[in-house]
């Protein structure tokens, strides 16, 4: 029988099936919550009937609260009445899980009386990723079945944990067979009827809850050890406070504050923002322009030219994937040592109990290692990482047109030389486009896939797909200097080199980023990377203080010494010799050092970079704002509360950011030239979202 469009009830023996079908992942959305509360009242009006159980069709159990109808005003029942539905029925209701039981959909499982999932379900409260906190009891109930130890783990990390595991923590009562999840929740809700077990509510439990009494420390200690990972951000505090709740509050007093400390969460600038990103990662996916049923090249075999600092970790994306990879070097030793690294990161990865040890020697034979281009011939994609030299690489593309078989994709991993020119090496420019990973290559989860004038549909459509089967977030650029992510970096490069001549010092530059919420500062990111990365030691010329700090043999936290010095533990302190270079080089050029602000340099740098971003917008490099904001947020280490450059522009307002860029092109001139963009969304009363 159909309650609504979504929600079915049929009845099998003495027991109701709830059946809920809303793709595609079974949000619990107003005409969910309405067709299930229905379902519940008949079942308790059906004197035939003497338990309940809830399951859902499709991919997933309810993948939690439908986001798309937050900030709309409330359709009863609300989640929390439906909740109240279920937990006070008078006869039992058995949640059924497949696939993921998230969010609002957890905590829906977590007012019916039993729960029972199939092995490769997964439970979990990802609420904090979206800035919130779970909203519908989960903080609440949660530490009363699982303890307080894991509720604090699981909450404020968000990650789902396996059915096993849920089930070993208490959370879930049995596991079903795999594929035969609805007759097994039937014969557990029989059981539980012919045991005459009771109507067991989570809210009434608190035995897991006296384990901690008189342990304030777990919670001081907690703080302490994930103080790092969660700074910045407002939503795990407000988590942490609530689970605090549930040993000084009464249940009903802490679902108040819970509800308060919610909608609090919903109400701020951190949590709009993660939800932008969240939406954002997932239109990146989508390709303008490109039909849908453009044929997808198989992948069955890479080659990556190149085992340095990125070609290692390029070629372990894909070995992690199952996909071998011949891995090509200009001499044996250069490859012994790449592979060497290779190996150190599965086994460093292993020693982490990430991944078994009797497992690394399996992923290594997926690789094979070659000092010859023409070992490449029989690979569906190859993707060069050579030394970012124009020469050097078209000199490979040429012989790779000789080698490679018809059809296969060439990628390069240039980070700023021009793909068509490279392309233009061989006879199949169709056939070329970028890959363009963000070192370390095996852990950043950005690749920008650029897309040249000539680059066939079916090849960005196959690079888009191969991003998620890799792991990574795909997005699709277009063919600049930079691309997107390196062109905004090198706007926030002018600026900052600029500041510390006019007087800032880079720890004061650090600061302020540090302060916005970047994971490092500039200067210190410059000295991680190298600073002789992109540097010439032929050509050097003491042009600017990074290639007088290279001269010297500074070249960042690899030499202990860059703008920072380091010790042995790599522990950095402000070096006076490079402010010494800095303030020679200043001198050198006329410049007279002033008292420089924090608030100049916070506009300056994050200014340069929205009107950069605006640019690509406006010259087609990135096809959407929220395209430029998830290359910050995945490759460059932009807060993720923050929403990415764009999205924080819209925030701040365009009038607001078109008034500041103004002032400051007046103050230091036309590197802050309004992006015409800007103009025009500010003449017509719009913002990034709306271009
Ligand atoms: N509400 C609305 N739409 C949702 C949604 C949700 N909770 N979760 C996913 N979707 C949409 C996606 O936007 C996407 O739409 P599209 O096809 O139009 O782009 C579609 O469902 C499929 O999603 P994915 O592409 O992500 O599919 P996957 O199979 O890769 O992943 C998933 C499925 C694991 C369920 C993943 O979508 C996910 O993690 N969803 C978010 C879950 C979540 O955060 N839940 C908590 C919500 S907040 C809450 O419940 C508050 C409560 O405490 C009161
Ligand atoms: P690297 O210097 O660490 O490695 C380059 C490797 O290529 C060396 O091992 C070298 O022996 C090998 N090589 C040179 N010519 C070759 C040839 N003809 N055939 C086979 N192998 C050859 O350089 P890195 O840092 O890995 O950079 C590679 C490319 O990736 C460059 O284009 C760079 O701009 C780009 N890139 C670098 C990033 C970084 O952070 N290092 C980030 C993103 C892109």
């Amino acid at each position: 029988m159909k309650v609504n469009d979504v929600v079915s009830y049929d009845v099998d023996g003495s027991i109701a099936v709830i059946t809920v079908n809303s793709p595609p992942v079974n949000a619990l959305s107003n005409a969910v919550r309405q067709g299930v509360a229905g379902a519940i009242q008949t079942a308790m009006g059906d004197a035939g009937v003497d338990a309940v159980v809830l399951i859902c069709e499709g991919r997933t159990f309810f993948a939690g609260a439908d986001i798309t109808e937050f900030g709309k005003p409330p359709v009863e029942p609300t989640l929390r009445n439906l909740q109240l539905i279920v937990e006070n029925t008078t006869k039992p209701v058995v949640a059924a899980i497949h696939g993921t039981a998230l969010g609002g959909g957890l905590e829906l499982a977590l007012v019916a009386h039993y729960r029972i999932a199939v092995p490769s379900a997964k439970c979990g409260l990802p609420e904090v990723n979206l800035g919130l906190l779970p909203g519908a009891g989960g903080t609440q109930r949660l530490p009363r079945i699982v303890g307080i130890p894991k509720a604090l783990d699981l909450i404020t990390a968000g990650t789902p944990v396996s059915a096993k595991a849920a089930k070993e923590m208490g959370l879930l009562d049995e596991l079903a067979t795999e594929g035969n999840l609805r007759a097994d929740a039937i014969a557990l809700a029989q059981r539980v009827l012919d045991e005459g077990r009771p109507l067991s509510k989570v809210r009434d439990r608190s035995e897991k809850l006296d384990e901690a009494r008189g342990k304030p420390e777990i919670f001081a200690d907690f703080r302490k050890a994930n103080a790092r990972k969660f700074r910045g951000f407002n939503a795990p505090e407000s988590i942490i406070r609530c689970i605090e709740a549930t040993l000084e509050m009464r249940f009903e007093d802490g679902m108040t504050f819970e509800r308060q400390l919610f909608n609090e969460l919903q109400a701020d600038s951190q949590s709009a923002a993660q939800r932008h990103v969240f939406f954002a990662e997932r239109q990146a996916a989508k390709v303008d322009g490109i039909p849908a049923d453009t044929a997808i090249l198989p992948i069955a075999k890479v080659g990556v030219i190149g085992a340095g600092t990125m070609g290692g970790g390029i070629a372990m994306n894909f070995a992690n994937a199952g996909i071998p990879v011949t891995l090509v070097e200009t001499s044996e030793e250069a490859l012994n040592r790449g592979l060497g690294i290779i190996r150190k990161n599965y086994e460093t990865t292993a020693s982490k109990g990430k991944m078994r040890m009797e497992d690394v020697d399996g992923r290594m034979a997926l690789f094979t290692p070659s000092v010859s281009l023409s070992d490449l011939a029989d690979c569906d994609l190859i993707i060069e990482a050579v030394f970012e030299q124009i020469d050097v690489k078209r000199d490979v593309f040429g012989k790779l047109d000789a080698i490679a078989k018809p059809g296969a994709i060439l990628a390069t991993n240039t980070s700023y030389l021009d793909i068509d020119d490279i392309a233009a090496a061989t006879g199949r420019p169709q056939d070329v486009l970028g890959l363009h990973f963000f070192s370390p290559a095996n852990v950043m989860k950005l690749l920008e896939v650029v897309r040249t004038k000539d680059s066939r549909p079916e090849i960005v459509a196959t690079a888009m797909k191969l991003a998620k089967t890799i792991g990574k977030i795909g997005v699709l650029v277009g063919n600049g200097f930079g691309f997107v992510g390196n062109r905004i970096l090198a706007a926030r490069n002018t600026q900052a080199d600029q500041l510390v001549l006019e007087g800032a010092t880079p720890w004061a530059v650090d600061k302020v980023l540090y302060d916005f919420g970047f994971a490092m500062g500039h200067f210190q990111m410059r000295d991680l990377v190298g600073l002789d990365v992109g540097w010439n030691r032929e050509k050097t010329a003491s042009a600017n203080v990074r290639e007088i700090l290279n001269e010297m043999g500074r070249h960042g936290q690899k030499s202990r010494g860059g703008y920072y010095d380091y010790d042995e533990n790599r522990k950095q302190t402000p070096s006076p010799i490079a402010m010494q270079v800095i303030e020679d080089f200043a001198a050198k050029q006329g410049i007279a050092r002033r008292d420089v602000s924090d608030r100049e340099i916070h506009d300056r740098i994050l200014f340069a970079m929205v009107n950069e971003g605006a640019r690509i917008l406006d010259e087609g490099i990135a096809s959407r704002a929220s395209d430029v904001d998830i290359v910050w947020i995945t490759g460059y280490g932009w807060p993720k509360y923050r929403g990415g450059p764009m999205f924080w522009a819209d925030l701040q307002g365009l009038p607001v950011v078109l008034d500041r860029l103004k002032a400051l092109q007046a103050a230091h001139g036309d590197a802050f030239a309004p992006s015409a963009l800007i103009e025009r969304l500010v003449a017509q009363d719009k913002g990034f979202k709306d271009a």
